[in-house]
Formats: structure tokens, sequence, C-alpha cells
């Protein structure tokens, strides 16, 4: 009884989005009263799978909209995942390091526990982030995520790149847009910098910058990501030919990789 009055509740103060993605579970987004500048990307109730990872997420320019990256997170969270965007659906201004942060607090003090969060894995977290929410995913590698993602985007402080580096601890994967993109030498040296013993893939799609998030279900960008976190989050292998047997390179990827048989 209580927990049915706790839900009423919970849904009469959050505000849900439109539902959509191309994966197994109908993704939509949630706001929720104990995390005001996020938003929230899952399966729609009935729909969550047994066990579902996180993704911790920073929009480009460090926005504090948590809808910019809209489509292509919604397509993300239909794989069966729950992706916490910086920022409030609408909101304005600017994330900070810190938002990232709060997200994973939240997070291991609500999966398991708390109605519709039941099936969150808080064990399995992983960051990334587009341009500077990149950087902000960085910031993470210290807090035992399993995964970071870094789409168009690399460290700008060159002074401390190779000691940032040598501190990354899980795969890491870089979904950039070629020589044109800003980002793309930062990348670059980034990636040169990856840890021996740990498994890494740098794609480059020459569109540039800005990506193709604003896509249906955030085009090629949409499509490399959903087989990122099926492999890498969800550890669902059929994520993985993606990036193993020539998918990226058929949807025009320049790719390359190391060490990708630690990743189980
Ligand atoms: C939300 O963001 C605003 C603006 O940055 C900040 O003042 C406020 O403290 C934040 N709220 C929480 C709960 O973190």
């Amino acid at each position: 009884m209580k927990l049915t009055l706790f839900a009423i509740l919970s849904v009469a103060t959050s505000v849900f989005g439109q539902q959509g993605g191309t994966g197994p579970y109908k993704a939509w987004y949630k706001t929720d009263p104990g995390l005001p500048n996020h938003t929230i990307y899952l399966p729609v109730p009935d729909q969550h799978p047994a066990s579902m990872p996180v993704l911790l997420w920073g929009n480009g320019a460090c926005s504090a909209n948590g809808l910019d990256f809209q489509k292509f997170l919604t397509n993300v969270a239909s794989q069966g995942v729950i992706v916490i965007a910086n920022g409030r659906p609408g909101g304005q201004g600017s994330s900070n390091n810190q938002w990232m942060h709060d997200a994973l607090r939240w997070v291991r003090q609500n999966a398991g526990k708390t109605w519709p969060y039941e099936r969150v894995d808080a064990s399995r977290v992983a960051a990334a982030g587009m341009s500077c929410g990149g950087v902000e995913a960085y910031e993470m590698r210290n807090s035992g995520v399993v995964g970071i993602g870094i789409f168009n985007s690399g460290l700008l402080d060159g002074n401390n790149r190779a000691r940032i580096m040598s501190e990354v601890k899980a795969p890491i994967f870089y979904f950039m847009g070629g020589p044109s993109d800003i980002a793309y030498q930062n990348a670059e040296q980034d990636y040169r910098l990856v840890p021996g013993n740990v498994a890494s893939w740098k794609g480059n799609l020459n569109v540039g910058h800005g990506g193709t998030y604003q896509d249906n279900e955030g085009g090629k960008f949409g499509w490399a990501a959903v087989n990122w976190v099926k492999w890498v989050l969800r550890q669902d292998v059929s994520g993985r030919a993606f990036f193993t047997e020539g998918g990226a390179q058929r949807d025009g990827w320049q790719v390359e990789s190391k060490r990708l048989d630690l990743i189980r």
C-alpha cells in the first residue's frame, strides 16, 4: 500500500517524454524529484529487462538541457539501459563536473530499491558524452565505471593528457567525426595514450564535429552507440560484431582498435 502510494506520487510529480527507440524495449524519458538537474531515459515501466545497466551522459557544450540528445538517448535506452543525462528537460545554462557524480550517487542510492528502478544494476555504470560532455565523462575514470564513451571529444588540457590517460582503466571507445571534427587531434592524441592493458576502439565517420545525433534515432552515431552499450554495458555479444567483424566499416567508419579481447 505504502509502495503504491509512493508510486502514484512519483508519477504525479514527474514529467514523461515521447516513446521511441529501435531496441527491444520501448523507451521514454522522465524526471525524478530526487535528481532535479537531470533527465532519465529508460524503458517504459512494463518493459524493463531483468537487469538494466546505467549510462551517465554529458551533452555537447556541457548544456544543461537534458533533451539536447533526445532521439539518440531514447534509442540507447531502448536497448534496456537507463541513461541519465545532465540537465533537466529544457534546462538552461551549463552543467559542471559534479553533475555526473550527483547522478552516480543517486543511482547507488536508488538502484534495486525504489520504483521504477528495481532492476537498475548500479554495479554496471558507464560514462559518456559529446564534445564538452566527453570531458565530463573522462572525469568519471576513477569512479568504478565499466566503460567510457568519447563522442566528438578529446582532452583539451594537453599538460595533463598523459596523466589523465594513464588513469583510464575501463574499455574506452571513441566515436569521432573525422579530420574536420574540431576535437579530432585531441582524440587522436588521447587514443595513442590509452594504457596497453585497456581495451580501446576508435571510429571516424567523416561528418564533422556535429555527428548525426539529430537524425532519426541518432543516425549512424546512434547505431554505433547502440552496439557499444549492448556489448560493453549489457554484455550482449550481439553488439560485438559491429566493432570486430566489419559492421562499423560497412557503415562508413574508419576504425582502429586495441585489445578488444579484454572485453567480456
Ligand atoms: C541544480 O542546478 C542549479 C544551477 O546550476 C544549482 O544551483 C542547484 O543547486 C542544482 N540542484 C541540485 C539539487 O543539485
